[in-house]
C-alpha cells in the first residue's frame, strides 16, 4: 500500500517539477551548496539577507492575517511558522498562476517576484512554531488513528507515510503539526471537492468523510 502512494507521489512531484523549473532549480543550487564547502559561506549569507527581505515584505501585508511570526490566531488563516521555505514558494506561485485559487491570497501574490516569494518562504520557515492544543481531545485521539494508521476499511492511506509520523512534512510536503483544525479541515475538503487541485491529495481526500476530516484538523492542531 505505501509504495503504491510513494509510487503515485513520485510522479506528482516530477509533474510539479516539470511546472516549477524555478523550485527545481533552486532545490539543485541548494544541493550544489551543500556538496561545495567553499560555497557555504556566501549561501548563509545569502539566506540571512532572504530572511530580512522576507520580514520587510511579512512586515508590509502578511502579518495584518498570519501574524508577523506566522503564528496565526484565526481559523481562516493557516499558520506559517517552521513551514517548508519551498512549499511556501511553490504555494505562492500557485495562488499567483492561478493554479490555487484564493480571492485573498491572489490579491497579495499579484506584485511578488520569485525572488519575493522564496525571501518570504525563508522567512517564515525560520519562525519557531509554538505548541497548539486541540479542541475537542476526544476527537483528536480518533485523528491521530487515522492520521498514523489510516482507515483500512475505506482506504484512506496513512498521511504519516508521506507527512511523517510527527507531521513535519519535508520541502515538497508541507508540515501540518500545529496547524490551525479549521485551516486543515477547509483544506480537506478543497482538495476533496476538487476546488484546490492536486494529484495526491484529491484522491485521498476523496475517501475521507466529515468525521474524519474533523477528527485530522483536531489531531493535527495539537500535534
Ligand atoms: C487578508 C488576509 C491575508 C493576507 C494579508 C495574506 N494572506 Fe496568506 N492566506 C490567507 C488565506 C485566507 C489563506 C488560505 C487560502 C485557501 O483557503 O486556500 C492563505 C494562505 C496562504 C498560504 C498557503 C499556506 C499553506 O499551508 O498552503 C501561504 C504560503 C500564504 N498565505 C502566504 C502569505 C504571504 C507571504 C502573505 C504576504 C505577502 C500573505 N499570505 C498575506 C489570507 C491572507
Ligand atoms: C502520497 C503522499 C500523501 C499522502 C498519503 C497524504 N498526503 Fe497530504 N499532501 C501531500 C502533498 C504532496 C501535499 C502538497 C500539495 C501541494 O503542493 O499543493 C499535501 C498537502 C496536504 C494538505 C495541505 C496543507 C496546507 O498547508 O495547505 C493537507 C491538509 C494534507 N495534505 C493532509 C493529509 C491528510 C490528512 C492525509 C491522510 C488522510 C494525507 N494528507 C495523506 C501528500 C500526501
Amino acid at each position: 500500500m505505501a509504495a503504491v502512494w510513494r509510487a503515485a507521489l513520485a510522479a506528482a512531484l516530477r509533474r510539479g517539477a516539470r511546472a516549477a523549473p524555478a523550485a527545481a532549480a533552486g532545490m539543485a543550487c541548494g544541493l550544489l551548496a551543500a556538496g561545495l564547502l567553499a560555497a557555504a559561506a556566501p549561501a548563509a549569507a545569502q539566506s540571512a539577507a532572504e530572511v530580512a527581505r522576507g520580514k520587510e515584505l511579512v512586515e508590509a501585508s502578511c502579518f495584518l492575517c498570519h501574524g508577523m511570526q506566522g503564528e496565526s490566531a484565526s481559523e481562516l488563516y493557516p499558520r506559517l511558522a517552521g513551514q517548508h521555505a519551498q512549499y511556501i514558494a511553490r504555494q505562492l506561485e500557485y495562488f499567483r498562476s492561478g493554479a490555487r485559487s484564493s480571492t485573498q491570497m491572489a490579491a497579495m501574490v499579484a506584485e511578488l517576484t520569485p525572488a519575493d516569494m522564496r525571501a518570504l518562504g525563508a522567512y517564515f520557515e525560520a519562525q519557531t512554531p509554538q505548541p497548539q492544543q486541540p479542541e475537542d481531545p476526544e476527537l483528536a485521539v480518533v485523528g491521530r488513528y487515522l492520521f498514523m494508521n489510516g482507515n483500512r476499511f475505506s482506504g484512506v492511506p496513512a498521511c504519516a507515510n508521506c507527512h511523517g509520523a510527527g507531521a513535519g512534512g519535508t520541502a515538497e510536503l508541507p508540515r501540518l503539526a500545529g496547524q490551525v483544525s479549521g485551516y486543515i479541515q477547509a483544506q480537506l475538503r478543497a482538495f476533496k471537492s476538487r476546488a484546490r487541485g492536486h494529484p495526491v491529495m484529491q484522491p485521498v481526500a476523496e475517501l475521507l468523510t466529515e468525521l474524519e476530516i474533523v477528527a485530522i484538523g483536531e489531531y493535527l492542531q495539537g500535534r
